[in-house]
């Protein structure tokens, strides 16, 4: 098995020491890709691939994936080439929301195994060269969690700051802020006759930041886990932990628009950041990334602005979320707003800021059965166009589970299906008050739901996908596994699968798709998304016919093709002219 560092040796080798114009200190100036590689840090030049350990790999038949099965599989993440793993949500939690509850910050999720199963993990992960990444879930705790457990036991408990209590005011909530998941965000404990804040769940009151005691025990659950040798942290509703304070009621513009905006407008997120950092400091080379909900652009440009020492990267939502409103409404989306989107966020004129790119999570519905054809026939080929898209833009690429096999949405049906907090709250708000039909609810659903991404990892084409023995896995499996799973896909030269481990390489041997700057050059084309990469070695070029229909394209004139680096259509040629025809969803990179 190569090691990370000798595929990457190999491939400078192979590039004959190519010189390249990085943008990231700055003014161009030429280094050899060797250079490159070995001077930017790791989560520059990597990928990060997403685990949701629930749904990835079963090892003892209880239909729930976990730490043993995620080392059986890691071999997969190898072959694939990624550099990182983010496990997402792992730790004990009573699971009101899917492990984003957590009982204890210290103790793997018994679900998920013991301590020694992820120390094996990690062990294992070190072996095939990849990085672990946790989810640190600081905005809130479980109400399980013995600090709340105290603090909720009586006004005066030594814990009681560790959370938000306040009066009732008028006989109700002490604010009109809505929870997530529907209902007041404030819930009343009869025990001290005071309500608590919860962004999220009944079950997930918020952390009080504030109070240093709060702070330092979390800094040292992070120490804790680097000590175990994790590389880099992701943190969850990382711009919620500062609250706008004191509190007041939202206004009514602030409640119309997403009300998360207003959440994250807390004055001392970007102390709380620095102090992180300067807690864990034992460990400077930490990857710390933020989940950048409701976080303005420019917020989150100070939170990851390299000489502010705070995060490296955040995750951004402004596209992700333009086409589902109130949590579960599908709107159509707009080609436009995606160019927008990457357009702003690609900060190539901005040496100190590095973006994190990404068009799935957990939290969403499959890539392309959000952004891909509608035809059966196109899945696969806009599957890989969505991939060419990732892969070749400027930032960290984050894949999530399942997105490399082209996994898409789960067809679901009926409410009972779902194994979500989210969706039985709004059904119970919305439908069961008779304020939506349930067919529409239902639809809507079926399309946005984040349960989508969830379903059990496609392992192969035996019962229950190769997830698990188990003939009922925590959430169903998807019906098409047996056309859409890993070891099929494996063995198909034109497989989705096939296809991101070609990308992959091609990314890792062509450092401008990397650090190269990005210049949108699709005009006012409707369905067509083009844009150039350039370096001193060159430029690259990204055609991305976002349609059923086929196209043509004309490139720059100062652009003269000269090879195709990859197609998604393999049978299909591409035409090195001043005008390039492209079929329906076909993408190409040109150089
Ligand atoms: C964001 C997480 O990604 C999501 O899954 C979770 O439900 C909320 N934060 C609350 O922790």
């Amino acid at each position: 098995m190569t090691t990370r560092r000798a595929f990457f040796r190999q491939l400078c080798i192979s590039a004959a020491a190519l010189p390249v114009f990085p943008r990231a200190m700055g003014a161009f100036k030429a280094v050899s890709v060797d250079s490159i590689v070995s001077t930017e840090p790791w989560w520059k030049t990597g990928i990060i691939y997403q685990i949701y350990p629930r749904s990835f790999q079963d090892s003892n038949g209880d239909g729930l994936g976990d730490f043993p099965g995620m080392t059986s599989r890691l071999h997969h993440l190898r072959s694939l080439g990624v550099d990182a793993v983010w496990v997402t949500a792992c730790f004990d939690s009573p699971n009101a929301d899917n492990g984003y509850d957590v009982r204890d910050y210290r103790r793997i999720s018994a679900d998920f195994g013991t301590m020694g199963d992820f120390d094996r993990f990690m062990a294992e992960a070190k072996k095939q060269d990849i990085r672990v990444i946790l989810d640190m879930v600081f905005n809130h705790s479980s109400d399980e969690h013995e600090w709340f457990r105290q603090s909720r036991s009586s006004r005066d408990n030594p814990y009681r700051d560790y959370y938000f209590w306040r009066e009732p005011v008028n006989g109700g909530p002490p604010t009109n802020w809505p929870c997530a998941y529907g209902g007041s965000a404030w819930e009343f404990d009869k025990t001290t006759g005071q309500y608590y804040l919860h962004h999220y769940a009944i079950k997930q009151p918020d952390l009080n930041w504030e109070n240093p005691k709060v702070r330092h025990e979390l800094y040292a659950v992070l120490n804790f886990w680097a000590a175990k040798g994790v590389s880099g942290f992701r943190f969850d509703c990382a711009g919620e932990i500062s609250k706008p304070l004191p509190f007041r009621d939202m206004t009514l513009a602030e409640l119309k628009d997403n009300v998360i905006d207003y959440r994250t407008t807390g004055a001392r997120l970007d102390e709380y950041f620095k102090e992180m950092r300067a807690a864990t400091s034992a460990y400077p080379d930490l990857y710390f990334v933020g989940e950048g909900w409701g976080m303005p652009r420019d917020r989150i440009v100070r939170a990851v602005d390299d000489r502010n020492k705070e995060l490296n990267s955040a995750f951004r939502f402004d596209f992700m979320l333009q086409n589902i409103r109130d949590g579960w409404r599908n709107l159509p989306w707009s080609l436009q707003r995606l160019k927008d989107f990457n357009k702003e966020n690609q900060f190539d004129d901005d040496p100190h800021v590095w973006p994190i790119v990404f068009i799935e999570d957990h939290d969403f519905s499959r890539s392309v059965s959000r952004f891909g054809s509608s035809r059966p026939e196109y899945k696969d080929r806009s599957a890989k166009l969505l991939a060419t898209m990732l892969l070749s833009l400027r930032g960290t690429p984050l894949i999530y589970q399942g997105e490399e096999i082209g996994m898409s949405n789960f067809p679901f049906t009926s409410v009972s299906q779902y194994n979500d907090i989210g969706v039985y709250n709004l059904w119970k708000d919305l439908v069961e008050t008779g304020k939506v039909p349930a067919a529409e609810y239902l639809a809507n659903n079926a399309i946005t739901s984040r349960d989508n991404s969830r379903t059990p990892m496609q392992w192969d084409a035996s019962s229950q996908a190769g997830f698990t023995t188990n003939s009922k896995p925590w959430l169903a499996v998807n019906p098409n596994y047996l056309q859409v799973n890993v070891e099929s896909e494996a063995k198909e030269r034109g497989s989705v699968l096939s296809f991101y481990r070609d990308l992959i390489r091609i990314r890792k041997s062509k450092p401008t798709l990397i650090l190269g700057s990005y210049h949108d050059i699709s005009g006012d084309h409707p369905q067509l998304y083009a844009y150039q990469r350039s370096g001193s070695s060159g430029t690259l070029v990204v055609l991305l016919n976002f349609s059923d229909e086929p196209t043509e394209f004309r490139l720059p004139i100062s652009f003269k093709p000269k090879a195709v680096v990859i197609n998604n259509v393999p049978q299909g040629k591409a035409t090195l002219s001043a005008s390039v025809p492209l079929l329906p969803w076909q993408s190409l990179i040109l150089e």
